[in-house]
């Protein structure tokens, strides 16, 4: 479980940083040094996004603006052909930056068509380019690889990433295995558009994101074609492979269905997933618009994967869903995938409202008030792990999924509608996913939405509830 991790000082220390350099010479030295233009350490981009949680995650320098995916895949042998080409912009002068990928060989990497020399360190692509890339400009990058993708265990004991099964692979990449099967600036704070195409052999069905734009076998492999247009974290990206029973329609609303579903689990999961037009529907009257054309379902059969992840346009759950987590992986639709997260901290923006609108579903279905869920949790004795840490601050990657993440949170939610009322609660909503749309937030824009929605002083409750350690006083 406890998988070696470089210290981000190590590599950042490589070198001299040239302002170092120049506060230690003289004035006309340095001048000259200057204009000779910049050395090799300011033109490496770090090796990691910022993130506190996850160091390694994401890297600086550039933005990458489009992913185009190339993947075979041979569900016997469970090796993984691929080619990644990355269209993206540098936002710092670039000699050298990295690219995540975790496992697998590399074969070739190119820089706008010339070979680029490459090594591998631990999670780390780390990329020279020939010339420097200045500020600004755009490049492409391609990178060959290939392999068995095994997916990475995180922090709290789960894995993610490429999870091969009896049938094919189930992929989910929360929070960091996207980089177990396409090199990526992995983190939420870069989102990008994407093509995939995948091939896989005849009789199996590859599931990506977004629209399906073509399928065709031919000498026994189906190759599919795959685009998502609206900017995507890469964790929300998917190839699920499988077996699979798809069924395809448009909804009233105009929204594109694709569901696949592994046989195993068709029966179970028929009467859940005929309800997801109507839970998207009721999902728009609360959230605004559907931020997708298309939306569905993938159902595999992965019984040692424990849990369903958001998959941007089409959740992937491991079983047939109950009804509870298809509302909650189509709440996520605007909680964390078109409004993203800029750091693994703010989890609770993402976790928080997708359980609390399980609990709006009940309240609006017949089923119990929000208000009495709240009580049943609030009557947790303190010693309970629900009040283990803040939600707001869980404090390391080991507890972004905890309870308090899911639970605690939600009750922060249901504090606020309590504070603000149901009118300004829903607008608050209808204004973050709309002001943020296929981009991100953070929580203290969050906190200042509410107060600016409501006019009142909230920082108070937002204390108690998402930062205050401990189980909270009865409001
Ligand atoms: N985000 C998922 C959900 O709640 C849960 C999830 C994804 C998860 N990856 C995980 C939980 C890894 C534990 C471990 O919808
Ligand atoms: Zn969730």
């Amino acid at each position: 479980m406890t998988r070696p991790r470089r210290q981000p000082a190590r590599r950042r220390g490589v070198g001299l940083r040239r302002d170092t350099v120049l506060a230690t010479l003289p004035v006309a030295v340095a001048a000259v040094i200057g204009a000779a233009g910049p050395t090799a350490a300011d033109t490496t981009g770090a090796p990691g996004a910022g993130d506190p949680y996850f160091p390694l995650s994401g890297n600086g320098g550039y933005h990458v603006r489009h992913y185009d995916l190339t993947l075979r895949y041979d569900t016997s042998s469970r090796h993984l052909d691929g080619e990644a080409v990355l269209t993206a912009r540098a936002t710092q002068n670039l000699s050298r930056f990295d690219l995540d990928l975790q496992g697998l060989k590399v074969s070739g990497v190119t820089v706008d068509g010339a070979p680029a020399a490459f090594r591998r360190v631990g999670q780390e692509l780390v990329v020279t380019s020939r010339h420097t890339l200045r500020t600004g400009r755009n490049f492409r990058v391609t990178v060959a690889y290939n392999g068995t993708p095994k997916p990475v265990t995180d922090p709290d004991g789960s894995t993610d990433g490429w999870i091969p099964t009896d049938d094919g692979a189930f992929v989910a990449g929360e929070p960091q295995g996207a980089m177990t099967w396409f090199p990526a600036n992995n983190h939420p704070k870069d989102k990008a558009s994407y093509d995939f195409t995948i091939t896989v052999p005849q009789g199996r069905t590859a599931v990506a994101n977004g629209d399906l734009l073509a399928q065709r076998t031919t000498h026994g492999r189906t190759t599919f074609r795959w685009r998502e247009t609206q900017p995507m974290a890469s964790y929300l990206a998917t190839a699920t492979i499988g077996n699979f029973e798809v069924e395809q329609y448009t909804t009233r609303d105009g929204i594109h269905v694709y569901n696949a579903v592994d046989p195993r689990e068709a029966s179970a999961a028929a009467p859940v997933l005929k309800q997801l037009p109507s839970v998207l529907a009721w999902e728009s009257k609360l959230f605004g618009p559907y931020p997708y054309r298309s939306a569905g379902s993938i159902v595999d059969h992965a019984p040692d994967t424990g849990y369903a992840l958001e998959t941007q346009t089409r959740p992937l759950y491991d079983s047939a869903p109950d009804l509870n987590t298809l509302v909650h992986e189509n709440t996520h639709q605007w909680f964390g995938d078109s409004v993203s997260l800029t750091s693994w901290k703010d989890i609770w923006l993402n976790e928080g409202f997708a359980t609390y609108t399980e609990w709006l579903y009940a309240e609006q279905h017949g089923g119990d008030s929000a208000q009495k869920t709240f009580d049943a949790d609030y009557a947790r004795p303190a010693s309970d792990p629900l009040w283990a840490y803040p939600p707001g601050d869980p404090g390391s990657g080991k507890n972004i999924f905890g309870t308090p993440v899911y639970v605690r949170a939600a009750m922060t939610l249901h504090e606020l509608r309590k504070a603000v009322g149901d009118g300004d609660f829903f607008r608050i909503l209808r204004a973050w996913t709309a002001g943020h749309r296929d981009g991100h937030g953070t929580t203290a824009q969050f906190v200042r939405l509410a107060e600016g929605t409501s006019g009142k002083r909230l920082a108070g409750l937002f204390h108690t509830w998402l930062y205050a350690r401990g189980k909270p006083n009865s409001a």
